[in-house]
């Protein structure tokens, strides 16, 4: 008899058929624990490749090794029960060919056990969006602020603050949902710009720094829980964690220092 434990996650063509309905919830998560709060709110959790600078400190996304996407997608999925997850496909792994991205693909849905995956482009990732969605694997696009290429872009800047850049974007937001993107995001994107493309395409659009009318959001989980040292201007704040992690430390510190630490039967319980 099969012992397998049966789960019931959010599925893609769920998320999918949300254009237009109910605003869909999501944040980052690296970390099983975390996961699994945020699992009780979110419709998808995206182990997000800003990994590379929320955990490990680079100073941008571009050095994240695929590896450290697999070991922190299996972790998120080990912490959750009910949210679709989606993994980041990193700087390099995907970009040269859609035979290359597929191997890379399926190591990420095969080792995390994860429901999709994300990469970074538009047009020019049209092909290999295709290839990998017509092969099983699905896959959110994600445009304007992007990240990978910020060393072309010049840096985090906002996308579309020129007019004349519009249909540059709007065509990348077509060529993906043509291609078969299950859903995207629209990162850094000025808030009419971002508003149009959700009302042209028929894909969920997810905004970060984009606009209120996206099908729905997404936050880096530790930005908005005052974890991060540096957030963008348009993130939110909700919680103060670095100030109450910084004042748990400081009691510990002064109870191992003036030995009012709580001896063995006081600790155990
Ligand atoms: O890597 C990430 O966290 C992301 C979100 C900002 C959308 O791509």
């Amino acid at each position: 008899m099969s012992t397998q434990k049966i789960i019931r996650r959010n599925t893609v063509p769920q998320i999918a058929a949300r254009k237009g309905g109910d605003p869909i919830v999501s944040l980052t998560s690296y970390h099983a624990h975390t996961a699994a709060i945020v699992d009780k709110y979110a419709d998808f959790i995206l182990v997000g490749d800003s990994l590379g600078m929320v955990m490990h400190g680079m100073e941008s996304t571009v050095g994240v090794p695929l590896d450290l996407m697999i070991m922190h997608g299996r972790a998120v999925v080990k912490g959750t029960k009910k949210a679709l997850i989606v993994v980041d496909m990193p700087f390099g792994t995907y970009e040269e060919s859609p035979n290359i991205a597929f191997r890379n693909a399926a190591r990420i849905m095969k080792e995390t056990g994860c429901g999709a995956v994300k990469l970074e482009g538009g047009a020019r990732m049209a092909e290999t969006i295709r290839f990998l969605t017509e092969r099983g694997i699905p896959v959110m696009a994600h445009i304007g602020l992007t990240p990978q290429s910020s060393h072309v872009m010049g840096g985090f800047k906002t996308q579309g603050r020129d007019e004349d850049s519009w249909p540059q974007h709007e065509a990348d937001a077509k060529a993906v949902t043509d291609a078969g993107a299950f859903a995207i995001v629209l990162e850094g994107m000025v808030e009419p710009l971002a508003a149009r493309i959700t009302k042209q395409i028929a894909i969920p659009t997810i905004g970060i720094g984009a606009s209120a009318d996206c099908d729905g959001q997404i936050l880096v989980l530790e930005d908005m829980l005052g974890l991060s040292p540096w957030t963008p201007k348009f993130v939110k704040v909700y919680g103060d964690l670095g100030a109450q992690i910084e004042k748990a430390v400081a009691s510990y510190a002064e109870e191992v220092k003036d030995r009012s630490f709580p001896g063995e039967d006081e600790v155990y319980r």
